[in-house]
């Protein structure tokens, strides 16, 4: 088995490394005074894999101080985690869990102890149930009590992050949980889909005004990206694999940086946006201090019109996948990044998610991880080398972890996790990362 050949001193000096995770897939939200999110109703009915939710987890609410020493003692200079709304305001709005805020208090502190760097998201999907109850991110409310959250959050802890991001991968909020119906709320419903697609953003507006408003802290977003390619070499693929570009990848950073959204989805979606959405689009572009990039793979895309518009199937192709089935495509980050910084021009850049499930047994080794992370440090290199203005890695993640509707059978974590235990275990992986690290 060969491991991972890039070091650490290959790359800038100031570069940073980190590791992810979110509130929802490690803290357990039975405990604490967290309030339930629509997670727990989705789980409830059928939305995920056994039934599994997120109420344990990793337990990491106890067991903090001995994720955190894993963090450092691997070498990372950051760490990138979420906080949980819920946790903070039960009920979505209005009266605030104390104990919610001393926990994120003492965890950052822990980090900085550890002299690990906070990288703070202030949504990363656990949405609280009431406000799921009176519409989610169908109404436009839902955005200004985003607001109200993130200035609570800020209040408590702000003054010691490092970087602060709005919102996680508004596509999965938006498209994959109300029109493709894989994670919460479950909706397949494009108008339900309209109105996320534009909600999210102007959360993330008024989430951008709070954060401003509590110092300096580099505010930012988290945008997901997937390599659309054409499933056949014809004009109907192209055109197809273009669509699921534009919805993917185009309309979350073409709204954030020129506030317009692409046209060849306007054409199927701008019935379906709330009212007066022209309106918001100044407070949406307003300028960020920097991009959040998660990659993970490729689709082969093509039409199919027995499906409702956008009237997209996505495929597989000849790769080899991961455990989650997802196909390996390292050039793909390479490829965003490029294209981003294109449009982005010296906005910095940082890559917050990129890893890959394996489900090896736990006294084998994740050869595959190591291997995937060995080739996507690689393409970073490269595109560095190509100057793009890009200043961080972070890994998903540091634990095994409640993966959302496919509950705990998928390990994404650089450690293991017995679920029945809560003893965790480094992989392999994780020498090799804290090796590459050390050189
Ligand atoms: C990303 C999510 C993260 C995790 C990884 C595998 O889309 O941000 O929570 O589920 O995928």
């Amino acid at each position: 088995m060969s491991g991972i050949s890039w070091s650490r001193s290959d790359f800038p000096e100031d570069f940073r490394f980190g590791t992810a995770t979110s509130s929802y897939q490690i803290e357990g939200n039975a405990k604490g005074g967290c309030g339930p999110s629509h997670w727990d109703a989705f789980a409830r009915d059928g939305g995920t894999l056994r039934g599994e939710d997120g109420s344990v987890a990793c337990d990491h609410l106890n067991r903090w101080r001995e994720d955190l020493d894993l963090v450092s003692q691997a070498g990372f200079d950051g760490y990138r985690f979420s906080v949980a709304w819920p946790r903070v305001q039960p009920a979505g709005s209005g009266q605030v869990n104390r104990e919610g805020l001393d926990f994120y208090d003492a965890l950052v502190d822990g980090l900085l102890a550890r002299n690990v760097e906070p990288h703070l998201t202030l949504y990363h999907w656990d949405l609280p149930l009431p406000l799921a109850e009176k519409g989610g991110w169908t109404n436009r409310d839902t955005a200004k009590r985003f607001g109200d959250f993130t200035e609570i959050v800020m209040d408590r802890i702000g003054d010691r992050m490092a970087s602060v991001a709005t919102i996680n991968e508004p596509w999965c909020v938006a498209w994959l949980s109300h029109f493709e119906g894989h994670h919460a709320p479950g909706l397949t419903d494009i108008g339900a889909a309209g109105k996320a697609m534009h909600n999210i953003l102007l959360a993330h507006a008024h989430g951008l005004d709070a954060i401003r408003a509590h110092g300096d802290r580099p505010a930012g977003i988290v945008l997901n990206f997937e390599a659309a390619l054409p499933a056949r070499a014809n004009d109907k693929s192209e055109t197809a694999a273009d669509l699921y570009d534009g919805i993917y990848n185009r309309w979350f950073l073409q709204a954030l940086t020129t506030g317009t959204y692409p046209e060849a989805v306007l054409e199927g979606l701008e019935s379906h946006l709330p009212q007066g959405w022209q309106d918001d689009m100044a407070k949406i572009a307003r300028p960020i201090d920097w991009l959040g990039i998660n990659y993970y793979t490729r689709s082969l895309v093509d039409r199919d019109d027995t499906l409702p518009w956008p009237h997209l199937k996505t495929s597989r192709g000849e790769l080899e996948r991961t455990a989650t089935d997802w196909e390996i495509y390292p050039e793909g980050i390479h490829q965003f990044l490029t294209r981003i910084a294109e449009q982005t021009g010296d906005l910095p850049l940082h890559v917050t998610e990129n890893g890959l499930a394996t489900n090896e047994r736990p006294d084998q080794s994740d050869d595959q991880r190591i291997r995937y992370l060995d080739q996507h440090g690689e393409q970073l290199l490269r595109a560095i080398a190509d100057d793009v203005p890009l200043h961080s890695y972070f890994i998903w993640s540091l634990l095994d972890n409640f993966e959302w509707a496919l509950g705990y059978d998928m390990r994404f974590g650089l450690t293991h996790v017995d679920f029945d235990t809560q003893a965790r275990t480094p992989k392999a992986s994780y020498g090799e990362v804290r090796d590459a690290l050390s050189r």
